[in-house]
C-alpha cells in the first residue's frame, strides 16, 4: 500500500488524525520543521527528535543544486545523509526556482534557471522533479507546479493553475510507487474560489495520496488567506491528508486547523529563532531586548525545552550579544519545541470535542505583550 492517511475524529471542521509512511507514522495536525538543504539549521537531528517533531521537510531545489541529488543518492538518501530516520516530505522545487534562483525562463514543459548560489545553469521539469525526490528518497513527494506572486489577475492565475494541472498529470505519471511512500497534488488559484474548484476538480479526476494548498502566504495576508480556506479547504476530499504550504505563525496554524487543514511547514520557528524571535506561551519576543538583560527568569515558563528549564533570558540575550552560535540553537530549539506542543494540544482539544475552547484560551494568553 502506498501512504495513506485515517482521520480519527473531526470536531466541526478541525481533524485529527494519523498518517501511515514508510518511515513510520505521524499524528496529525502537523507541523514539520524545514531541513532544506539537509539539516534543519542550528539543529542535530538528535535534537529535532527530542522537540517531539516527526516529519520534517526537504528542498528539491537547495539539495539538486548543492551537494546534487545523484551525490545525495550515492551517500544513501536524505534519512542516511541527515541522520533522520523518521518520514521526510520535499518539495518539488518549483516554488523555491521562482522565489530564489536567477534569469528563469519558463515555457510549458518545464523551467531553465540559475543558480543563485553560483549562476550555474539548471533544468526542472515535472519528470525531473521526481526523479530526483526519489533520489532523496522522500517519503512524500509533491507534484511539480508553479507558485504566482499576489496580488494576481484572474487571466494569469488561470494560466498558471492550468499549467499546474498540466504538471501535475506528468507528476503523477513520472511517480512510481512504492510501500508506504506517496505524491501530493498541489492546488493553485490564487485567491479565486472558480480556479480553486477547477484546480480541485483536475486533482481529484488524477488522483493522489494527498492534497496540499499552495500559493497562499504569499502576500495576501491572514484575513484573505482565511476568506480562502474557507472554500478550498472543503473542495479536496475529506478522505485525504491536506496541507497547507508554507504556513504560519501560530495564529495562522489555529485559524487553518480549524478550517480543515492537517499538515503544514515553515521557516518562521526556524528563522525567527536564529535572529532572537521566541514564540512563548506568553506571546512573541524578542531576547535581545535589553530588559532582558538581568532576568534570572526562564524565556518562557510553560515550556520543557533546553532554553526554558536550564538557561535564564539574561544568559540567552547574553549569547545572542556576544554573537555566540548557542543562542540560535537554543531558540530555534525553543520555537520548534513550541510549535509541537502548539500542535499537540489542538489534537488533543479534537479528540476532546473542545477545539475552540483549547483554541481560544491558548490565544488569549497571547494578549499579554513581551515585545
Ligand atoms: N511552498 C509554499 N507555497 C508553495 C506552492 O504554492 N507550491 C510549492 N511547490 N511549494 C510551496
Ligand atoms: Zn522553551
Amino acid at each position: 500500500m502506498t501512504l495513506s492517511w485515517s482521520c480519527q475524529c473531526h470536531d466541526g471542521k478541525a481533524r485529527a488524525g494519523t498518517l501511515h509512511t514508510a518511515h513510520g507514522a505521524v499524528q496529525t495536525p502537523v507541523f514539520m520543521p524545514v531541513g532544506t538543504a539537509g539539516t534543519v539549521k542550528a539543529m542535530t537531528a538528535d535534537a529535532v527528535r527530542a522537540t517531539g517533531a516527526n516529519i520534517v521537510l526537504g528542498n528539491t531545489y537547495h539539495l539538486m543544486l548543492r551537494p546534487g541529488a545523484e551525490r545525495v543518492g550515492r551517500l544513501g538518501g536524505l534519512h542516511k545523509m541527515m541522520d533522520w530516520h523518521g518520514p521526510i516530505l520535499t518539495d518539488s522545487g518549483g516554488f523555491q526556482v521562482m522565489s530564489l534562483s536567477k534569469l528563469r525562463k519558463m515555457d510549458s514543459d518545464g523551467v531553465t534557471f540559475q543558480s543563485h548560489i553560483n549562476g550555474e545553469k539548471f533544468r526542472l521539469t515535472p519528470e525531473r522533479s521526481i526523479e530526483i525526490q526519489h533520489l532523496l528518497d522522500a517519503d512524500i513527494t509533491m507534484c511539480f507546479d508553479e507558485c504566482i506572486e499576489y496580488p494576481a489577475s484572474h487571466e494569469e492565475a488561470t494560466r498558471a493553475m492550468r499549467l499546474s494541472m498540466a504538471w501535475a498529470r506528468r507528476s503523477r505519471d513520472a511517480f512510481v510507487p512504492r510501500e508506504g511512500y506517496g505524491l501530493f497534488g498541489i492546488q493553485q488559484g490564487s485567491t479565486f474560489e472558480d480556479l480553486r474548484a477547477e484546480s480541485a476538480k483536475s486533482l481529484t479526476e488524477i488522483g493522489f495520496e494527498g492534497y496540499a494548498i499552495g500559493g497562499l502566504a504569499v502576500g495576501e495576508g491572514q484575513e484573505e488567506m482565511f476568506r480562502t480556506l474557507d472554500f478550498c479547504v472543503d473542495m479536496l476530499p475529506e478522505s485525504h491528508p491536506r496541507y497547507l504550504m508554507g504556513v504560519g505563525t501560530p495564529s495562522d496554524l489555529i485559524g487553518a486547523v480549524r478550517r480543515g487543514v492537517d499538515m503544514f511547514d515553515c521557516v518562521i520557528p526556524t528563522r525567527s529563532g536564529r535572529t532572537g524571535r521566541a514564540y512563548t506561551s506568553q506571546g512573541i519576543l524578542n531576547i535581545r531586548n535589553a530588559r532582558h538583560a538581568e532576568d534570572t527568569g526562564p524565556l518562557d515558563p510553560e515550556c520543557d525545552c533546553p532554553a526554558c528549564t536550564r538557561h535564564s533570558r539574561g544568559y540567552l540575550l547574553h549569547l545572542f550579544k556576544a554573537g555566540e552560535m548557542l543562542g540560535p540553537m537554543l531558540l530555534t530549539w525553543h520555537n520548534i519545541r513550541y510549535y509541537q506542543t502548539l500542535m499537540a494540544r489542538l489534537r488533543a482539544a479534537i479528540l476532546a470535542g473542545r477545539f475552540d475552547q483549547e483554541a481560544e484560551s491558548i490565544q488569549a494568553k497571547w494578549a499579554v505583550k513581551q515585545e
